[in-house]
């Protein structure tokens, strides 16, 4: 029997879910569910959905068995939530939530139900990070590293919706729309950091509440760096991502990986070497891609269905997906409360803030 699916949030990426799962074997488009109706009458009539719905709850009362949550972020955890508390499986787009608060509802409601959770975050599909990430043994203990990463929005962007630009529907701006990619792919590779120390501004958005600009420094146990530098306000500069460690360099800018192998690791030259200016030898190495395995966000969603079918993890759990949450509240705190912020990010903290943003009691420094 095919696996009856459903999709809730049907104008925008939810377009993106049908269409990699149209004629997939083992799922049926089975139901739609959106608050507008004419959205909702289009999208069934495109997929040939026969199940519609206005109404969320309605729509869990069917008999959909998996959900594909597309709608604005702050209603991620209370729908998914109720799909796992209804006996269903989630597929819930990013961001995960709003709150680390939120995530850690959600992670315990995936830990008690009987079905299985994922986050959609493709971009740790994305060929170069797959490189990256067999590579990272390689550089040996963490030293330092930086991430530069640009996506420029208009306010037309953010004038699509009411939600986008705020405090109440978004929880951010770059950091927790577009950058919370970014911020996945750091937590893929390097995991989390133990303290974060971030500016955040709104630079160049008229119209909108939340921050498009944000540089941190995330900082690990033995004192590694790395510096992250984020803005929807810029552009034409290509992505870049440098991490050292005692053994290694790995070096992405755009979609070029390069390793530079030093021939002594770092450490060990700093203290054996009997040179004043010397330094360790590097060998460069442009690492080959391989771009033939799935890495779209259509090849996303079919891994998680196909992670159903055949009984395994979903690719990116609820608990994996909180973690870039974690990075993207900490430097939300840490711009506000003007101090380091330790990770796990202190729930209580983080929500009095949100609230008081929200309310506009606090507000971002132009
Ligand atoms: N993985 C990715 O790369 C990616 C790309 C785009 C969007 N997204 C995520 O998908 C989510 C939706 O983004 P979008 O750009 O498609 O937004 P959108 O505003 O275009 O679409 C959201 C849809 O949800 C519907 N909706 C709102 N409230 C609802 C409710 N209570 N019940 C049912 N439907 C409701 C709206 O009517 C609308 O059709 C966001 O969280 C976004 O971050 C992920």
């Amino acid at each position: 029997m095919a696996l009856k699916w459903g999709i809730v949030g049907v104008s925008g990426i939810g377009v993106s879910h049908a269409k990699a799962l149209q004629g997939f074997e083992g799922v049926e488009l089975y139901a739609a569910c959106d608050i507008v109706p004419e959205i909702l009458e289009k999208f069934c009539e495109q997929f040939n959905i026969l199940h519609k719905f206005t109404d969320y709850e309605e729509f869990l009362r069917s008999e959909v068995e998996v959900v594909s949550i597309c709608t604005p972020h702050f209603l991620h955890a209370e729908q998914a939530i109720a799909s796992l508390e209804a006996g269903k499986n989630v597929l819930c787009e990013k961001p995960l939530a709003i709150s680390v608060s939120e995530a850690d509802a959600m992670v315990e409601a995936a830990q008690k139900a009987k079905g299985k959770a994922g986050v959609v975050f493709q971009f740790r599909l994305y060929p170069p990070v797959q490189a990256i990430k067999k590579l990272m043994p390689e550089i040996g203990e963490l030293l330092r590293g930086f991430y530069q990463c640009h996506h420029f929005r208009t306010n037309t962007y953010y004038r699509q919706g009411k939600w986008r630009g705020t405090w109440w529907g978004e929880g951010g701006g770059v950091l927790i729309n577009q950058a919370i990619h970014d911020l996945d792919i750091l937590v893929f590779l390097l995991g989390l950091p133990k303290q974060v120390i971030a500016r955040v501004n709104n630079l160049g958005h008229e119209g909108i509440e939340v921050e498009d600009i944000a540089t941190a420094v995330f900082e690990w146990d033995n004192g590694a760096q790395f510096v992250v530098h984020i803005s929807s306000v810029v552009s034409g500069l290509p992505t870049r991502f440098e991490v050292t460690g005692d053994n290694a360099t790995i070096v992405m800018e755009g979609e070029n990986v390069k390793i530079g192998r030093y021939d002594i690791s770092l450490r060990q030259f700093l203290s054996e070497s009997q040179e004043v200016w010397g330094s360790p030898k590097v060998s460069w190495e442009d690492v080959s891609i391989d771009k033939s395995m799935p890495h779209s966000h259509e090849d996303s969603v079919r891994l998680f269905a196909k992670s159903l079918m055949e009984g395994e993890s979903p690719p990116v759990s609820f608990a994996e997906g909180a973690k870039s949450l974690e990075l993207m509240n900490s430097m939300i705190l840490s711009h506000f409360c003007g101090s380091p912020v330790s990770i796990p990010v202190d729930r209580k903290a983080y929500n009095d803030l949100l609230a008081e943003l929200k309310e506009g009691k606090r507000r971002l420094r132009k």
